[in-house]
């Protein structure tokens, strides 16, 4: 069984989207080891509880960020775990959490990187005004949203489109995008060229 830890900051509908495709054998061989969450109050860490799955939060208030980042991966290696996924974790992890799962850490954010990383990306799309945006799953380095892209999906912007249907439109693209994304990486069907993942 591939053991995946995936780590938090709110609602946690990704993280549910992950476990449940666990759950019904579309990302088959695996199990959501740990849910961890920097925030006490995350409404996702009630969701995973739900599930039975394991949850732990960690506070990142009054601790440096690397050592929350090693008290994060202290728990995630005593689990187990092959593959982190980050799903609306918002914070920067340290170089130091990066080397240590170098290559094993995902992300997903809600645009087609590089285009309106950071902060609220749906609505920096919708305010600049693209045709297409969307969503996006890559391996995490040790720039912000930057790291090589494993999988893109792309969402229109609408004529009658405020910003909270366009990104509940981003959202259900999101979770269909991320089990994908998982199974190939896990799967390890891939190389890396550059920037380039590519399926082999
Ligand atoms: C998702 O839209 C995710 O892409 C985004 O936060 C949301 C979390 O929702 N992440 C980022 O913006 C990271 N830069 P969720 O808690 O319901 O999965």
């Amino acid at each position: 069984m591939k053991r995946l830890g995936i780590i938090i900051s709110g609602r946690g509908s990704n993280m549910v989207a992950l476990a449940e495709a666990v759950a019904n054998g579309t990302v088959p061989g695996t199990e959501v080891a740990v849910v961890i969450s920097n925030i006490p109050t995350a409404g996702g860490l009630e969701l995973a509880r739900e599930r039975g799955i394991p949850t732990f939060v960690h506070d990142h208030r009054g601790v440096s960020r690397e050592e929350h980042d090693r008290q994060m991966a202290e728990e995630l290696q005593r689990r187990g775990v092959d593959l982190v996924c980050l799903a609306g974790y918002m914070r920067l992890l340290s170089p130091w959490f990066i080397s240590e799962f170098e290559n094993r850490i995902l992300n997903i954010h809600p645009s087609l990187l590089p285009a309106f990383t950071g902060l609220d990306a749906q609505r920096q799309a919708f305010e600049y005004g693209v045709g297409y945006t969307g969503c996006t799953v890559h391996l995490v380095d040790r720039q912000l949203d930057h790291g090589p892209i494993v999988r893109q999906s792309v969402v229109p912007v609408l004529a009658d489109d405020d910003v909270e249907r366009l990104a509940a439109r981003i959202l259900a693209a999101e979770h269909r995008l991320y089990p994908e994304a998982v199974n190939l990486i896990l799967s390890g069907r891939y190389r890396i060229e550059g920037r380039r993942v590519l399926a082999t």
